[in-house]
């Protein structure tokens, strides 16, 4: 498999070696979306149909992918997007993973989910956000904000668009759970029993996650961290404004990869309404669909800031542990030092002022 990994050209070549590593289960937890899966298509549709118009004679023998984000210099306009469970994927877990986003200078977002504790993540990590889940136990929330505080996490990225789990037929036609060597340890939950025709994942957020979080929660988030709060999962641009009023520090533009509303909108489709809403008041990010460097141009074009990476990371964790993880954001940062040069664009803020046709 290593020789396949170093062959491998694009982040198609690693998903498909990760395809033939995972157990049919796992791979399908992590393949699959919500309902027909028509808004995972939709996503890399939306994607494709992002028509680029490279500019000319601009000198691009230098090409600089670096950017800020958040304070802290990022190598690449890209964040690891937060994924739960990754031990699940890899012995190598997490750790390995952020391992490998660390030594590519690209900040790793932790899951509330994750399957090490977030403390060993972040010590493993370079720069780290902590994703949070909206929880029934407010103790716990609290806990988990001081945690991840403690733990030297540099964002919080609150994900709003699980109140409930999305119907994933895979997951439920599989009675999917977990083993018990991967589980929920920052929550100490167990999500191990299997139910045929049933998604252990679906009933654990049911009885864990809290579906009444709304506008006014973000006031208490606010009083228990003194991180920058980011908040994922918005598609409409009345809550992108609604966001920045409240004062969030940034927001994620996502569909959940296909995962939650089935049928929602592509990302990248709501972006551009979005960032002319919220009027470069904070960052906007995106998600849903990037599997190139090419898709990094068109999201930046486009007017985000950054993209979150999400299926590819696992793709990379399956084939080949850390070091695949590692070659899947090699190919990004060479892909997109490609595609910016070609696009006459010797750095990432040019990108931002591509036109799209
Ligand atoms: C996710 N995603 C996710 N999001 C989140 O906020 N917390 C989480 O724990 C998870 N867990 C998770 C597990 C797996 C297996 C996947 C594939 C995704 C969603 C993730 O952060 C991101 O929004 C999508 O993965 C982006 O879409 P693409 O790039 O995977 O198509
Ligand atoms: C996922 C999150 C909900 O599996 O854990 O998409």
């Amino acid at each position: 498999m290593e020789h396949e990994l170093d062959a491998a050209r694009s982040t198609a070549d690693v998903e498909r070696l990760a395809a033939e590593c995972l157990a049919p289960d796992v791979w399908d937890y992590v393949a699959g979306g919500s309902g027909d899966e028509v808004t995972v298509a939709a996503n890399r549709a939306a994607f494709d149909r992002v028509r680029v118009v490279p500019r000319a004679l601009v000198d691009v023998s230098a090409c600089d992918t670096g950017c800020e984000l958040f304070g802290a210099r990022a190598a690449l306009p890209l964040v690891v997007a937060p994924m739960a469970y990754q031990r699940l994927i890899h012995a190598d877990g997490e750790r390995g993973a952020a391992e490998a986003a660390a030594a590519a200078g690209v900040p790793y977002t932790i899951s509330t989910l994750s399957s090490e504790p977030l403390e060993a993540v972040a010590r493993a990590g370079g720069v780290t956000w902590f994703q949070l889940y909206w929880l029934r136990d407010r103790d716990l929330v609290r806990n988990l904000l001081r945690r991840a505080e403690d733990a030297g996490c540099r964002a919080v990225v609150l994900t709003v668009d699980v109140p409930v789990m999305g119907r994933r037929l895979r997951d439920l036609r599989n009675g999917f759970a977990l083993p018990s060597s991967v589980q929920p340890v920052n929550l100490g939950d167990e999500v191990r029993e299997r139910v045929p025709g049933d998604s252990a994942l679906a009933r654990h957020t049911r009885a864990a996650f809290d579906p009444s979080l709304s506008w006014r929660d973000l006031e208490w988030i606010r009083e228990h961290t003194s991180l920058p709060l980011l908040v994922k999962g918005i598609l409409d641009p009345r809550d992108a404004v609604r966001a920045v009023e409240e004062g969030v520090d940034g927001l994620v533009v996502s569909n959940h990869g296909g995962r939650q509303l089935d049928g929602a909108v592509p990302a990248v489709t709501a972006l551009p309404d979005i960032v002319a809403a919220v009027a470069n008041r904070c960052p906007v990010l995106v998600d849903s669909g990037v599997r190139s460097g090419v898709d990094v141009v068109r999201a930046l074009a486009l007017g985000a800031t950054a993209v979150l990476l999400g299926r590819p990371v696992l793709w990379g964790l399956g084939a080949g542990g850390r070091g695949g993880v590692a070659k899947v954001l090699d190919l990004l940062r060479d892909e997109l030092d490609t595609a910016l040069r070609l696009a006459g664009c010797p750095d990432v803020a040019a990108a931002h002022d591509l036109a799209v046709r």
